[in-house]
């Protein structure tokens, strides 16, 4: 009985200490884990996750190409996009200057239906300021609901055409000035302007392009992306040329939109326009966040480091997004899939071999109402040729 028990106790006294062993060790561990931080978590707030995402493989698009797909994971930021680089180097370039103060009541305006205007407003809440964002009024529920959660204030406008003052972006901008200018308002604004702010490109150049650059090893073909402002692929695109003349930038553009032709043979000008369909807005797609029938100082910026465009119908990335997440596990968004779509026709055009990097700009979660209301109605067998 005795015996029993102290053989008992040994055994439970073996079995915690083997048990503390392993917790120390997985400590050590842990503190050579670079994405573990030694700061103490006092001094970091939800700001110092954004950036440094991860890079994936996308193990079948690699295995049927021949080529190695790789995707910037940029919807691991902490508001779910790249869209939190621009946002936050934004803030901190504005409080460098003088024009936002923490804690003071300022206000963060921006036009936009989309990803900044979620960044904007997770960092303003997180950092101390007020957003209020600009939208047309037919912007979905999901999107309207979402900015209302973390706070925003959010002011419908008709839509209308970027000549009109009352255009969305031109509201905003108009509704910061009016702030600025009441000598009575002790409050500051600005006025984030996303598609002219040279901010934009330039936190992709200062963080995006060399993180791509150091997780590949220096050893990239091609560069894959949309353009929604042209912040990422000016920023992405100059860096890595930069290093490599030879990297290939190449522009992944939704139908609807004018920049593939802009791109390929100089005019801006979209197929769609040419048939004379009326379209109520201004680029005719299920795809949100990219392509654009106007061009922007971010755009410009990057212009000349684009190689070459590729068109992707909204079938093909529908098709797209189903086949990543049923052969992958990647639930990912519209911009995605068509980045996804222009990497395998550019991996079938340059044969096996070559190394490609897409952006995952965002999660599928964000386009339930619409794209992926159509994607998930797919079937799940697709198949690549299905596809290009
Ligand atoms: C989902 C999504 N993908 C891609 C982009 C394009 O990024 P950029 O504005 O840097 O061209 C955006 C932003 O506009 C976006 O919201
Ligand atoms: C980019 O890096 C330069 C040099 O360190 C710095 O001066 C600039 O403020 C950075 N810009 C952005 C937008 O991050």
């Amino acid at each position: 009985m005795t015996t029993t028990s102290s053989i008992l106790k040994l055994a439970a006294a073996v079995a915690s200490s083997v048990y503390v062993l392993a917790q120390v060790a997985k400590i050590v561990r842990q503190g050579q884990n670079p994405r573990l931080t030694k700061l103490p978590p006092t001094s970091r707030g939800v700001e110092s996750l954004v950036g440094n995402t991860p890079l994936i493989e996308i193990k079948s698009l690699s295995k049927l190409t021949g080529c190695r797909i790789y995707a910037k994971l940029e919807l691991c930021n902490p508001a779910g996009s790249a869209k939190d680089r621009v946002a936050l180097a934004i803030i901190r370039e504005n409080e460098k200057s003088g024009k936002l103060t923490p804690h003071h009541g300022d206000i963060i305006f921006e036009g936009t239906s989309g990803s900044t205007g979620i960044s904007f407003a997770l960092l303003s809440n997180a950092l101390g300021y007020h957003t209020h964002i600009c939208l047309p009024d037919d912007t979905s529920d999901e999107k309207i609901k979402l900015l209302a959660s973390l706070g925003a204030i959010i002011e419908p406008v008709k839509p209308a055409s970027i000549v009109d003052p009352e255009q969305y972006v031109n509201a905003a901008r108009a509704r910061a000035s009016a702030i600025n200018d009441d000598q009575s308002d002790p409050r500051n604004a600005v006025f984030a302007d996303q598609f002219e702010n040279d901010f934009n490109w330039r936190v992709h150049y200062n963080t995006t392009g060399p993180e791509i650059w150091t997780q590949m090893q220096g050893r990239i073909d091609c560069f894959i992306t949309g353009s929604g402002t042209g912040g990422t692929i000016a920023g992405v695109g100059r860096y890595l040329k930069e290093q490599d003349a030879s990297v290939r930038v190449i522009l992944a553009d939704p139908q609807g939109s004018g920049l593939a032709n802009r791109v390929n043979h100089g005019v801006m000008y979209d197929t769609v326009e040419k048939e004379g369909t009326r379209r109520r807005h201004q680029v005719d797609t299920l795809v949100e966040g990219i392509g654009l029938n106007r061009l922007t100082w971010n755009f410009q910026q990057g212009e000349k480091y684009i190689d070459s465009a590729v068109r992707v119908s909204d079938d093909q990335a529908l098709k797209m997004a189903r086949f990543l997440c049923e052969n992958d596990g990647l639930f990912w968004g519209s911009s995605a899939a068509i980045n996804c779509v222009a990497a395998v026709q550019t991996a079938l055009t340059l044969g096996p071999g070559h190394q490609i990097v897409v952006v995952a700009c965002d999660s599928g979660a964000r386009h339930l109402s619409k794209f992926w209301a159509h994607a998930a109605r797919l079937p799940a067998d697709i198949s690549l040729q299905d596809i290009v």
